[in-house]
């Protein structure tokens, strides 16, 4: 057998790699945990998604709202980075980052943009919507053209990647060859419906005008993010989505097109991923959904239900949208399965104060599918859809305010049971209570 004394380079690393990662259907809170996590780490990395995932990040009663960004972005000692998983709409992309500025946060050279992130082009808009209205195969999605902008990547005829916004012929050419054939393919998914018509020159010649715009933050990111963690640099990486949305573990085909579990952060950023050191599951105390798909523990229990009663409380409308998100009781197969599928090794439970607002609640501990008991997360949509939650009655803690609770051992009993619970359920412990949007509002250990 061979041996060598060489060691490989990326063996000496020194730094730390954290993934913050949703465990049901996205909107968990990651960007408000994300937010105080980055000023413990150096970087912080977007590695899936778009401009399809909202983050509200509340600090000191001032709310940001972030889609294409890291949520590190607010803070300026750190850098933040886009990596070649992200798929980036430079209109919204250059609209964040002037919001930022004119919200006093510096915004320059700390936010690093991959010049191998593909591009979202007003076309993939246009296919989505007409796709999203044509009858049946609706996945209710976000419409910001994140689906057939990972398609066009992944089929590769027709990708444009941020570094070709830089190469002005290569752009033009490249649109000349792409747009004639997404004029029809739009021509017949509108079916003689009424749909927009684009222009390859006047495409190219907006867009090269965004490129110049990103031109001082593209960046070989993935040979950055490398070098940053064998300089000791503590890596922080903010999953957009949630893992039951991922393309490939989630509840296909009502998920997104990325992998939003911690599968995609060595395909994403170019970070190899046993390099990840730690994984941190956001668990929201109940659980919500925006768009089509299963959900068995969905509450639909009307306007006077408890699931409304949730909704109001948690101010569940889809940051993106404006969608009333649906709503329901925790679901512990889904965690246990998305804790698995994440390499998760500890937990954040959040928005717990919301469930002072029910005088009872239940968590739903295996399904019933067809006559029998399943503890085991269904790969098969259809089978979830037909899945009864066995559910479990707790005592809650109605009416008892947990916004200005900051110790845990302040919690009223039933709510400490209730975390104590997801633990043990998940096998991991829980590290982070958030009981209130702002970032004070959070139980450290
Ligand atoms: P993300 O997509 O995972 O970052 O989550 P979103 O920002 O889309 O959704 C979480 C929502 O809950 C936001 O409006 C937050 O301001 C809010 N929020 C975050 N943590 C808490 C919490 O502990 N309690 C309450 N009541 N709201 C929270
Ligand atoms: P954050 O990061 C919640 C959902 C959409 C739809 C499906 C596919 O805020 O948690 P897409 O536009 O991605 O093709 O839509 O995924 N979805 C989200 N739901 N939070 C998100 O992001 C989401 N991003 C996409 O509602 O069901
Ligand atoms: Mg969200």
């Amino acid at each position: 057998m061979m041996s060598s004394s060489a060691t490989a380079p990326e063996a000496t690393a020194t730094g730390t790699c954290t993934c913050v990662v949703g465990l049901q259907w996205g909107d968990e809170a990651k960007g408000k945990l994300v937010d105080p996590l980055a000023e413990d780490h150096d970087i912080v990395v977007r590695y899936n998604g778009g401009a399809n995932a909202g983050h509200t990040i509340v600090r000191g009663g001032r709310s940001f709202k972030l889609s294409l960004l890291p949520s590190g972005v607010l803070n300026p000692r750190l850098t933040s980075l886009i990596g070649n998983g992200v798929v980036i709409y430079p209109p919204r992309f250059i609209e964040e980052v002037s919001q930022l500025r004119e919200a006093g946060i510096p915004v320059g050279t700390n936010l690093l943009l991959s010049d191998r992130a593909h591009v979202v082009f007003p076309y993939h808009m246009e296919e989505e919507r007409l796709s999203e209205t044509d009858g049946g195969g609706a996945i209710g999605t976000t419409g910001r053209g994140i689906g057939p902008c990972y398609q066009d990547k992944v089929g590769r005829t027709c990708g444009i990647r941020v570094g070709d916004l830089l190469v002005p012929e290569y752009l033009r050419d490249r649109l000349r060859m792409i747009v004639p054939r997404k004029n029809r393919w739009i021509e017949a998914l509108a079916a003689g419906k009424e749909a927009k018509k684009f222009d390859a020159d006047a495409l190219a010649q907006e867009y090269l005008g965004y490129g110049e715009a990103l031109r001082p933050h593209v960046h070989d990111t993935a040979h950055f993010l490398r070098k940053s963690l064998q300089h000791g640099k503590r890596i922080l990486f903010e999953a957009a989505q949630g893992s039951l949305l991922d393309i490939d573990h989630g509840t296909y085909p009502y998920v997104t097109s990325s992998n939003s579990s911690p599968a995609g952060i060595w395909s994403g950023s170019g970070l190899p991923a046993r390099r990840l050191t730690r994984v941190l599951g956001v668990v929201k105390a109940y659980t919500t959904r925006v768009g089509r798909g299963p959900f068995p523990t969905e509450l639909t229990d009307g306007p006077d239900g408890l699931g409304e009663a949730i909704r109001r409380k948690g101010r569940e409308y889809g940051t993106v949208t404006g969608r009333p998100r649906r709503v329901g009781w925790l679901d512990l197969v889904a965690l246990r399965y998305a804790a698995e599928v994440g390499g998760v090794d500890e937990l954040a439970v959040t928005l717990l104060d919301v469930l002072s607002c029910v005088p009872e609640i239940a968590i739903c501990t295996a399904y019933e599918v067809q006559g029998e008991r399943v503890q085991e997360f269904p790969a098969d949509a259809r089978l979830l859809e037909q899945a009864k939650p066995v559910l479990e009655r707790l005592s809650g803690w109605y009416g008892e305010e947990l916004t200005q609770v900051r110790r845990i051992a302040e919690l009223p009993a039933a709510a400490r049971r209730y975390v104590d619970r997801i633990a043990e359920e998940l096998r991991r412990p829980v590290r982070i209570i958030s009981v209130g949007p702002d970032r004070e509002q959070t139980i450290l250990p």
